[in-house]
């Protein structure tokens, strides 16, 4: 039987000082093979809405159609804990809506929520969910969905006074229930105090290496998404190019009548 990786493992893993991964994946097939790879967290990102529907920025996407893509993944993966992100506007108009959208996600197979930022009424909505059941992964440093108000893509916590406030932050959401917390785009040095300083496990979007854990966009690490590679991101394959080749390949063979062959007809 496959031992399922849940809240409790990922503890476990920042009492043991052991690193764990987190991927995002989008679709069922995709979700299978980094499951088989044996990544630990598969993240439905909203990021999807910018790398697999070619929208401008994270904002765009919602509960509906992240429901899909969560069910998809979902349906792929066996051992990995799936944690899918809770797109803008799903848990900010209400603590009511916030369960409402998030329970939803959890119905569709998800194991945990992302929700980004911190301050009075997203520590009331973490406790919240941590209280009817429902697992929260928290997000700090740049969040995306933010975006408007940060003035575009910063770096965050670069003071010590800045680092501060995002401890002061995160320590509000450990008590209140979160798992996890995802710090994006955070100097090293800041990123290692604040794990330092949590029980929760860290996870580094571009937060430097003594986070309790790595996380990067699937699509950047398999050189899918061709428009920008982020400075932390890592490209591990170029699918960019072997997409373009099988295309131009079968482009020619069915026009040049290479394909279908005999072996391809009944
Ligand atoms: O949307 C996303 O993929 C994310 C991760 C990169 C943390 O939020």
């Amino acid at each position: 039987m496959v031992k399922k990786i849940t809240v409790n493992t990922l503890k476990q893993y920042k009492e043991r000082g052991e690193k764990f991964s987190v991927l995002t994946a989008y679709d069922c097939s995709t979700a299978k093979y980094i499951d088989q790879a044996g990544v630990d967290v598969v993240l439905i990102g909203d990021s999807l809405a910018m790398v697999a529907l070619g929208y401008e920025t994270t904002n765009a996407i919602g509960v509906d159609e992240m429901k899909i893509f969560t069910g998809a993944v979902a349906r792929g993966v066996s051992h990995a804990m799936v944690v899918t992100d809770m797109p803008f506007l799903s848990y900010h108009t209400s603590i009511e809506d916030a369960v409402r959208n998030c329970g939803l996600m959890i119905r569709t197979g998800a194991n945990g929520v992302k929700i980004e930022g911190g301050g009075d009424y997203i520590v009331s909505v973490v406790e919240r969910l941590s209280q009817v059941g429902i697992p929260v992964m928290s997000h700090l440093g740049f969040t995306p969905q933010f975006l408007n108000v940060l003035g575009g893509y910063k770096i965050q916590g670069k003071t010590q006074e800045a680092t501060d406030k995002i401890l002061a932050e995160a320590k509000r959401l450990e008590e209140a229930g979160a798992f996890s917390l995802v710090l994006e785009m955070v100097p090293e040095d800041s990123a290692k105090y604040i794990s330092e300083n949590l029980s929760i496990p860290t996870i580094s979007c571009g937060a430097g290496r003594y986070c309790d854990a790595q996380v990067l966009v699937s699509d950047d690490v398999f050189g899918k998404f061709s428009e920008f590679k982020p400075k932390f991101a890592r490209k591990y394959g170029d699918m960019h190019s072997f997409i373009y080749e099988c295309a131009c390949r079968y482009n020619e063979d069915v026009k040049s009548g290479r394909f279908p062959s005999d072996e391809e007809v009944f």
